[in-house]
């Protein structure tokens, strides 16, 4: 067998569980033998949740590169690594055998050695989905620089903030990125985040659309040229720098509860060994299939299910740089049929949307090449989940549904394809190794099945969060203060009869749209910067291809502020401060917000009139101005 941790019946995956709980040390030791290492680890495991301080395989050195590239050379070399698909259909793909990438990221590392970069230091990523943003990401961890991977949909101020926050010192960037019908222009994007920035002092741009930019002599300097100059410097290979385990291999920016997005930190040795068990467990992938993972890599699900789970698998990982539905609704499935693609890992917003497009972009397609089908990024609705079984599983294909988040690096519930039991929009059991736990509003833990509570984790795991960069109190707070002992997932769970978790949806100040998690104080400030707006307050609400909508509650300094004008303002401001995806769906102006005597906004009563549920809105009388109210909901109607 190619993978001997792989759990391949429903008694493996029990036993396998069992022993994790039982032996936690001796289980994950038993995995992490099957990985190449510089050096073994000390111990296994040492953690509290008070600090909070995790640390999996301390002492021991390793590089992730060697495991996803090096190791695989002697039986893989001509095997497919990375095969890529263009936005545009007519243009040719590209395909890197693990060999080709060998010499691609060492080439490239060299070219990061030969700017300067140096061990620790911070590369921020800021590329459309492109194999050399694969390259870039893997160059870093070569020479042990720490990337960190920005979404090309963030505007400039919001790259600002991250590379602030991070203090990165270099930028690999693009001129432009194509996606679906439009052209982005990431340099300019990067041009504009860098006016008051204090630590860049090198941008690396890779020409992608051809788009007219300008290049900041001394600061600027174009990929193909650096690559040229380590050719001509006879391109030494770069070894696999000695990272310790706990070494921080990435910080990726998410959303929170206040403002300011935090930077989650990975590290080496945990993360890779998580990354590939959970790939190689959830997916039941079998050496030479293609997993097709259709996230962008600059969300967590692409770090952890493009790169580093299949690649230190030795599997083929599909990237694809555009949308699913441009040119048609059929994009999927052509490239589907085209790669014979084996695993389809995707999210709720994107099927939604192409089950609303009809059946007749599949009709023609071979989907007969797909075993397995995924779900990741938000609950998926038993509709959604059924028009995935049947007509792109065609009733043949198991449908994982796998929970996690940026902060656990892997999948942590889900069922494992075709081996252990699925239940439509149930996230099914816990991985090995993950010790869930559901608890009331004081933190008790409710026991038993059939029950409902805010879901936490009891016990480490080897791909958790370590830290949020340059601030560990917020990591404690945010994650391990709620409650004593516990990590918070900020998720609302019920388990049912037979023990199976339905994640239900954040509990905390948090949206999820389109699967993207997105603050509801970092939109209320974007608003408030409108130099019309004095003070909103944002909720989600139910929307049916988004999964939730935002929905932005605005008081107006001036009645004489034109309204249709002043929506599209406070749009256009939210977009330029976050990005596009923070945009309101709606927006509602109101004569106040419904606050309680001591000011906090009562945000329950805000969700229940965006939602149109107005017949139960609970007890008002606590309100400092309960007419308040009725105002807002006539507002609403009007
Ligand atoms: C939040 C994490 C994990 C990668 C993508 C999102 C929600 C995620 C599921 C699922 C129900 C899910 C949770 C979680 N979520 N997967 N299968 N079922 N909810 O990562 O941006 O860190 O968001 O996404 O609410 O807390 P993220």
């Amino acid at each position: 067998m190619n993978y001997p941790y792989q759990l391949t019946s429903y008694e493996a995956y029990k036993a396998a569980y069992q022993k994790s709980i039982a032996e936690p040390e001796v289980f994950w030791g038993e995995v992490a033998a099957h990985f190449t290492w510089q050096k073994k680890w000390d111990s296994v495991l040492s953690w509290n949740f008070q600090d909070p301080k995790v640390q999996w395989f301390a002492g021991a050195q390793l590089n992730i590169t060697e495991n996803c590239i090096d190791r695989h050379l002697a039986t893989r070399a001509n095997q497919a690594a990375i095969v890529w698909e263009s936005n545009h259909p007519n243009e040719d793909s590209r395909t890197l055998t693990y060999l080709e990438l060998y010499h691609q990221v060492q080439q490239f590392a060299n070219v990061l050695l030969n700017n300067g970069v140096q061990k620790g230091d911070r590369v921020c990523i800021y590329m459309g989905m492109i194999p050399e943003l694969a390259i870039a990401t893997l160059a870093c961890a070569r020479i042990g620089a720490i990337h960190s991977v920005i979404f090309g949909g963030f505007s400039a101020q919001a790259i600002a903030d991250r590379l602030a926050d991070a203090g990165a010192k270099y930028i690999i960037t693009c001129d432009g990125a194509y996606r679906g019908a439009k052209d982005i222009p990431l340099k300019e994007v990067i041009d504009e985040a860098l006016v008051a920035n204090q630590t860049v002092q090198r941008v690396i741009v890779y020409m992608r659309t051809k788009t007219t930019i300008t290049m900041m002599p001394q600061r600027d300097v174009w990929w193909e040229e650096e690559i040229q100059k380590v050719q001509d410097m006879g391109n030494p290979p770069v070894e696999p720098a000695a990272m310790d385990a706990e070494d921080i291999l990435f910080i990726l920016y998410t959303s929170g509860s206040t403002g300011k997005p935090k930077g989650v930190v990975h590290t080496t040795a945990g993360y890779m060994v998580w990354t590939n068990y959970t790939f190689v467990n959830v997916f039941q992938y079998q050496p030479g299939q293609i997993h097709f993972c259709t996230a962008d890599i600059g969300w967590i699900t692409g770090h952890s299910y493009i790169i580093y789970g299949p690649l230190s698998a030795g599997a083929t990982t599909l990237m694809f740089e555009g949308i699913p539905t441009w040119p048609n609704a059929g994009r999927f499935w052509e490239i589907v049929e085209k790669y014979k693609v084996d695993i389809l890992y995707t999210a709720p917003t994107a099927i939604r949307s192409l089950m609303g497009c009809g059946l007749e972009p599949i009709q023609g397609k071979d989907l007969s090449s797909l075993k397995v089908l995924g779900s990741v990024g938000e609950p998926i609705n038993e509709e959604a989940w059924h028009w995935y079984h049947e007509y792109i599983g065609q009733k043949r294909c198991p449908i994982v549904d796998t929970w996690w988040q940026t902060e656990t690096g892997g999948v942590m519930i889900s069922n494992l394809a075709g081996i252990t039991p699925e239940k439509p929009s149930y996230a099914t059991f816990p991985l090995p190794g993950v010790q869930p736990c559901l608890v009331d509003e004081s933190g008790l833990e409710i026991e038993g099945n059939g029950v409902n509570g805010n879901l936490c984790i009891k016990f480490p795991w080897p791909g958790m969060i370590r830290t949020t960069y340059n601030d560990h109190e917020r990591c404690r707070q945010t994650y391990f203060s709620t409650y004593p002992n516990l990590y918070f997932t900020g998720d609302g769970c019920l388990r049912d009869e037979n023990g199976m978790y339905r994640i239900t949806g954040r509990v905390d100040d948090v949206l999820n749209v389109s699967g993207h998690r997105i603050g509801t104080a970092e939109v209320e400030n974007a608003i408030n910067s409108h130099q019309g707006v004095i003070e909103s307050a944002v909720v989600g609400y139910p929307h049916d291809l988004k999964g939730q909508g935002i929905f932005a509650y605005v008081i107006l300094a001036n009645s004489a502020f034109n309204e249709e004008e002043s929506k599209k303002e406070i749009t256009q401001t939210v977009a330029k401060l976050i990005g596009p995806i923070a945009k309101p769906d709606q927006i509602l102006f109101v004569p106040g917000l419904p606050k309680t005597r001591s000011g906090k906004i009562m945000r329950r009563i805000l969700r229940k009139i965006a939602e149109g549920d107005t017949g139960n809105l609970g007890d008002i009388s606590t309100l400092l101005d309960p007419s308040l109210v009725n105002l807002i909901i006539k507002e609403k109607k009007r």
